[in-house]
């Protein structure tokens, strides 16, 4: 029997302030709010969060999104990303079972196919969580898919490659090269909808519901303060994905 075609919402780098006031002048609750209420994210079968939830670690930030997120009819699946802080994510996000040794990793799965989530908020995937990954994938019968923050590669993105890229890319494409069903990469962190090759594998990198960054300076320079956000459709042998961003005509 064909399987389920899924379809699922990816939110990343919502950086919600402590209030309501700007963040870098920025409504980045209204952002958040616009890519959640989109009609694109309208029958999602899961929504993704995928790291950077709050711009400075305060415990109200992470209160709001998951007073926002208590309406949700689907699935929710959350992970930090480098502004986030575990510890405080875990009071007011039910983590329970996907925190281990202080990183956030775990399978999801869901009408019968897995997806993988790890952790790269400390600009790394450490060596735990590849383990487990190249273990638990080969468990999975078909393809499967993995979100995490970072991306696993340089994106020909000025600024961010320069300063923020993940630190153990090396180490990270060495267990991913092992993984062969495993094709499909969804990241957020850079700020700008980018796609690049990992040998058989295509890294997707949604942009961010606060604002995008101009991947052609080497120094700061914002691109737009338009939220952007993914929808992907996973069903067997076939994935599609589009951005959508809220000034898209
Ligand atoms: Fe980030």
């Amino acid at each position: 029997m064909e399987k389920k075609v899924l379809k699922i919402g990816q939110i990343s780098d919502t950086h919600i302030g402590a209030d309501a006031s700007c963040v870098q002048d920025i409504d980045v609750r209204k952002n958040f709010l616009t890519a959640y209420n989109a009609d694109s994210m309208k029958n999602l079968d899961l929504l993704v969060i995928s790291g950077d939830l709050a711009d400075e670690e305060s415990p109200e930030a992470y209160a709001y999104i998951a007073g926002i997120l208590e309406d949700c009819k689907v699935p929710v699946c959350i992970i930090p990303g480098n502004h986030d802080k575990l510890e405080i994510m875990e009071k007011f996000f039910d983590l329970n079972g996907k925190v281990h040794n202080g990183r956030c990793y775990y399978r999801y799965d869901i009408a019968g196919r897995s997806i993988f989530f790890l952790d790269s908020a400390d600009g790394t995937v450490s060596s735990d969580q590849l383990r487990w990954l190249e273990e638990e994938t080969a468990k999975v019968e078909g393809e499967v898919l993995l979100f995490l923050h970072h991306p696993p590669c340089h994106c020909n993105h000025k600024f961010m490659d320069l300063r923020y890229a993940m630190k153990n890319i090396d180490e990270v494409q060495a267990t991913l090269s092992k993984i062969n069903n495993l094709k499909y990469i969804f990241v957020g962190h850079y700020h700008s909808e980018m796609v690049e090759k990992i040998g058989d594998k295509t890294v997707f990198v949604t942009p961010s519901t606060q604002m995008q960054i101009d991947p052609n300076s080497s120094v700061f320079c914002l691109s737009s303060a338009a939220p952007g956000w993914r929808v992907v459709e996973w069903g067997e042998n076939f994935m599609e994905t589009k951005v959508y961003f809220s000034n898209t005509p």
